[in-house]
């Protein structure tokens, strides 16, 4: 049976390369096997948090697999920091992990290069944390965004060196679903430049909780260039931000970038852009409006988050016992 996982940091507004990178797929995939989504909260503190927002955000990211159509009574839906056995594993796999791996981090690289303030050991062994969150539960499949494969393939290389060093196979190979067409959706202001909570410019992303104003806003302000839509991919490959807009267009009806440039080639970015306007409306205001019902009662919320702690609670005790056994640890 397949077991699938996956997990978003309650890190300021959900965006739309989150959701068309992984939510998506999750509501997709939720069907194919058992699934966890987590609120990955011991990551998020890896940078500097205001610990009264980070409550409301472990909520507020829920609100957001609920309302995009994760189905929380097939699902597990869980805070990461409400299941211990996560941090006790990614202890046990970190001694699994030669620093080389954790050097060639692109991640860690980008966010510690910022400031010196950020050249902390929570960063530094976050993708161990990583791979202990999916290796807890003997994840089979793992959907994310393509800004994960580095830290997926590290995963695998984690599960695999525990296994070749205790002698078994207990740790599956994780696979990495990075799926559909919008796979690193880029900044609305450089095409050239990952779709980030962190830019400091909210014209660079569309949250999940603008509304339909300030959707068609950013949109119409997206940096373009000049030219027509061109009639290939090709030719489409070369335009970065063009290519961004296109790809979100294919994403976000189902369909694919060389089936929009068939209907498109030719047009202007003024008629381009609000087409595309229409559709992020029509496709992102019912999420964010359930979002917003949602959160108005936060305490239901809290009680989904428990149920689905509790669950994630059983099946990590039971994995962890028995990573404890193979590691040879005391059990009375
Ligand atoms: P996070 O919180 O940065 O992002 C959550 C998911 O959104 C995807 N994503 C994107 N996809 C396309 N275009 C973009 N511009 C874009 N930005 C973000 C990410 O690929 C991700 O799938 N390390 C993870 C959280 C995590 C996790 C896990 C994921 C912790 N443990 C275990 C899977 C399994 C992260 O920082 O995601």
């Amino acid at each position: 049976m397949r077991r699938i996982f996956s997990g978003m940091q309650p890190t300021g507004n959900l965006h739309l390369g989150n959701y068309l990178g992984a939510l998506k797929n999750w509501v997709k995939v939720q069907q194919d096997g058992e699934c966890l989504f987590c609120v990955v909260d011991l990551h998020a503190i890896t940078v500097p948090q205001d610990p009264h927002k980070l409550r409301n955000a472990t909520r507020e990211t829920a609100a957001a697999y609920i309302a995009a159509g994760i189905d929380t009574k097939r699902n597990i839906l869980f805070p990461q920091s409400a299941v211990p056995a996560h941090t006790e594993l990614g202890w046990i796999l970190g001694t699994q992990t030669p620093l080389g791996w954790l050097n060639r981090m692109t991640q860690f690289k980008e966010k510690s290069s910022k400031s010196r303030d950020l050249e902390l050991l929570g960063l530094y062994s976050y993708p161990v944390l990583m791979a202990a969150d999916i290796l807890l539960y003997k994840t089979t499949h793992v959907p994310v965004g393509e800004d994960q494969k580095q830290h997926m393939e590290l995963a695998r290389d984690i599960a695999a060196a525990f296994n070749r060093a205790y002698g078994t196979e207990y740790f599956p190979l994780p696979e990495p679903q990075i799926m559909g067409e919008a796979t690193r959706v880029m900044s609305l202001r450089d095409g050239t430049k990952k779709m980030s909570k962190s830019d400091e410019s909210d014209y660079s992303r569309i949250n999940l909780t603008d509304d339909a104003d300030a959707i068609a806003l950013k949109i119409r302000k997206a940096k373009t260039d000049a030219e027509p839509l061109p009639p290939t991919l090709a030719e489409l490959e070369k335009r970065p931000e063009a290519d961004n807009l296109v790809t979100i267009y294919a994403a976000l009806s189902d369909s694919t970038r060389a089936a929009v440039l068939k209907t498109s080639a030719g047009a202007q970015f003024s008629q381009f852009k609000k087409d595309l306007t229409d559709l992020a409306v029509a496709k992102l205001s019912p999420i964010t409006a359930t979002m917003r019902e949602l959160m108005a009662d936060p305490a239901e919320i809290d009680r989904t988050l428990a149920k689905g702690a509790e669950k994630a609670n059983h099946l990590a005790a039971k994995h962890l016992r028995e990573v404890k056994d193979i590691v040879g640890f005391w059990r009375g």
